[in-house]
């Protein structure tokens, strides 16, 4: 038996403790800001507590006997945990909280890149309050700019002109801004294209790849209202996405290999986890957005379940760094995952309201921010329920998402748009009009 400790509590620990739960041999202890009741019910045992409390998490991996963790989110491999877990001699597939600045901080990244002379950064610069005079200048350089503060934000602090503000005077505004919170703020180009996930598998020597994944990050329909965790995502049965091309993430890949090399060269660690590339293709060709640390949710939901090789295998390959001696295989297969969120989501969701849910044979279904209570599931705010239809095409793969999903019943609303001709048709019009 091997016993495995899950860190995580979302719709993506969900899909990894599925991942997991395959292997019969695997025993899964659970450790969870809050109760999920679909990792619950694929776990031996749960212990609900704070990510940051890592001597609750050391105590339940040492009294569950664990022989490896899996981090979920960002929040612990930030507070540590791979390195609390470490003194205890337990190993995980994450980064320790030092590595994991490859997504807290995002001029570690940029500087990396450029140090290392690897594609993919756009023209930016890392300011602070030392060098705050210079910042107008390089505004002004370029054309449009998005604005970054350096360190996790949850996903909120990033703003993008024409999306989030429109002049240099506000771009500089928000600059002074984030240096009252932030030690320094990263001003980049605006990039145009399109944007998509490559997550990958890597020890610190060998990475792998898994199938690239398009995400929606606006909340209603046709890419319009405010920005959201992802309302869902697809991926094709080639592997490739429609307005993506084998160069392309290749390309990708050959940036996040040179990455994890840079890694070690630079800190003479290895990084051993998720590199989750947020990559656009551009008429300059592909260029980094950022990595995280960890799997994507909901790009996580689309490539798990395609899984044919052993998860548990693989990430004790990576623990022993033998990450190249693995065949990982993937079901040639297109999915369409859907999230169905509460109404008023992102930003005044109701709460503490039922959902209820028909089972369908033929979606997938991974639970996200509801509570399992006496008399059903309750909606807790965020992100509820993510449907993962699998088919021999994306067309296949979307009816059955939007089956499962057409059979929810409660406040909730979803993206209907997402894998279907329409709007992918939309991506590809754009991808060919950036390209020329
Ligand atoms: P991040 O938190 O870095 O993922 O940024 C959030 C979102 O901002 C990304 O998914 C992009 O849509 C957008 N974004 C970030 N950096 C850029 C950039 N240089 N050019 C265009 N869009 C960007
Ligand atoms: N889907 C975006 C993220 O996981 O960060």
């Amino acid at each position: 038996m091997t016993n495995v400790l899950l860190v995580g509590h979302s719709a993506r620990a969900h899909a990894i403790a599925e991942a997991f739960n395959k292997n019969k041999a695997v025993k899964l202890y659970s450790f969870m800001k809050s109760k999920n009741p679909g990792i619950a019910l694929l776990s031996e045992d749960v212990l609900i507590g704070s990510y940051s409390d890592l001597e609750s998490i050391k105590e339940f991996a040492k009294k569950n006997k664990i022989d490896f963790a899996f981090i979920g989110p960002e929040d612990p491999l930030n507070d540590g945990v791979v390195d609390a877990l470490q003194e205890i001699g337990i190993a995980s597939v994450g980064p320790t909280q030092s590595l994991a600045k490859l997504e807290t901080s995002k001029s570690f990244t940029r500087d990396l890149l450029k140090k290392y002379d690897i594609d993919g950064n756009p023209k930016f610069n890392v300011f602070n309050n030392n060098n705050l005079n210079e910042i107008n200048d390089f505004l002004n350089e370029l054309n449009e700019v998005v604005i970054k503060p350096d360190g996790l934000t949850g996903g909120k602090g990033v703003r993008v002109q024409g999306d989030h503000f429109n002049t240099k005077e506000e771009a500089l505004d928000y600059c002074k801004e984030v240096l009252e919170t932030h030690e320094s703020v990263i001003v980049e180009e605006k990039l145009d294209g399109e944007e998509f996930s490559l997550q990958c598998l890597t020890d610190g020597k060998a990475v792998i790849m898994t199938p690239p994944v398009q995400d929606h990050k606006r909340a209603y329909e046709n890419d319009v209202g405010p920005n959201t965790g992802g309302m869902g995502s697809y991926s094709s049965e080639n592997h490739l996405l429609p307005f993506l091309k084998k160069e392309h993430v290749d390309a990708a890949l050959e940036i996040t290999r040179k990455v994890a090399d840079a890694i070690h060269e630079e800190t003479s660690e290895y990084y051993k986890g998720v590199m989750y590339g947020g990559f656009i293709l551009t008429k300059e060709g592909v260029k980094l957005i950022e990595y995280n640390a960890r799997f994507g949710d909901p790009e996580a939901m689309n490539v798990l379940p395609l899984l044919k090789t052993d998860f548990a295998s693989i990430c004790q390959s990576i623990i022993v760094q033998e990450l190249d001696r693995v065949k990982v295989e993937f079901e040639k297969k297109a999915t369409v995952c859907k999230y169905i969120v509460p109404k008023g989501y992102p930003d005044k969701p109701v709460k503490n309201e039922k959902v209820e849910v028909a089972k369908s044979e033929k979606a997938k279904m991974y639970y996200a921010s509801v509570e399992q209570k006496d008399d059903g599931l309750y909606m807790s705010g965020s992100r509820a329920i993510a449907f993962l239809g699998i088919g021999n095409s994306l067309e296949e793969a979307e009816k059955a998402a939007e089956k499962a999903v057409s059979g929810v019943k409660g406040k909730v609303f979803h993206r209907k748009d997402i894998g279907t001709k329409t709007l992918i048709q939309k991506r590809i019009n754009h991808i060919n009009k950036i390209l020329g």
